[in-house]
């Protein structure tokens, strides 16, 4: 039973571990994240291999930079073969626009896929607290998580990646075709480590969200795909709003 909503992610910094994972999980899992841990660890040998075994990759760098670097950067990654890019959308109008207008001409030219562009609102881990002591004054960090969606599909961008629990104001204020990828699941029994705004699988996808990120609550598991299947369970008959 495979199921391109549930996204692992390979937090790991060997390429073993992330090819015994992978073993592992077999047919089950499809889509994979690959974060900055692993890629500045083992590097582009890590994307060209989950390709090579039929699996997508969201390639999870969160790009933050001026515009020009933003969009030569992720020109460079785009030629690895991952299916989702990302950048942080406090990056700001300009950036996002010429990361996706660049991705768009440089795809045309190389005749090359070119990957879906999605942006970071407000980090999964944060809590009011964090998002207080961050000085932007008295603005709520959910109005702002919402504000950032809304600035990335005007920049043109595909989608977001935000915590479950703004999925459903975004998917209501950005329409269906805006794709919304969650971290911050945590299904019932696991840990919530160091995230805050977590959900249960089935609640993010209830409330809109296209794609699950998923780490520890499958890579530490006793046995992951028995955890994978749970969460895939879980979602079986689950749709969006
Ligand atoms: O182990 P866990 O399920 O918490 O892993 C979540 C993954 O999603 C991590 O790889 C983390 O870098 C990523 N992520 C996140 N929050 C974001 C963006 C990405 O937790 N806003």
């Amino acid at each position: 039973m495979s199921d391109e909503r549930l996204i692992v992610a390979l937090d790991f910094n060997k390429f073993s571990d992330v090819k015994n994972l992978i073993n592992e999980l077999g047919d089950d899992v499809v889509f994979y994240k690959v974060g900055m841990e692993l890629f500045y660890s083992e590097g582009e040998k890590v994307v060209y291999w989950l390709k090579e075994q039929n699996k997508k990759v969201f390639l999870d760098l969160k790009l933050c930079d001026i515009p020009n670097t933003v969009a030569g950067g992720l020109c460079s990654l785009m030629k690895l073969g991952a299916d989702i890019l990302n950048v942080h959308a406090v990056g700001g109008f300009e950036m996002m626009e010429a990361g996706i207008l660049s991705l768009r001409a440089e795809s045309e030219r190389l005749q090359i896929p070119c990957p879906k562009l999605i942006a970071i609102t407000v980090l999964t881990s944060m809590d009011q607290s964090d998002w207080d002591g961050l000085g932007y004054g008295n603005i709520d960090m959910t109005q702002q998580a919402l504000h950032l969606a809304k600035l990335a599909q005007f920049a043109g961008l595909d989608g977001v990646v935000s915590s479950p629990q703004e999925a459903k104001a975004i998917r209501q204020e950005c329409g269906k075709d805006f794709l919304i990828v969650t971290p911050g699941i945590r299904p019932i029994g696991s840990d919530i480590d160091d995230q805050s705004r977590v959900s249960l699988p089935s609640y993010a996808i209830e409330n809109g969200s296209n794609y699950l990120v998923v780490g520890r609550p499958i890579r530490s598991a006793e046995n992951p795909l028995q955890a994978a299947r749970n969460i895939l369970e879980e979602i079986k008959n689950v749709g969006n709003v």
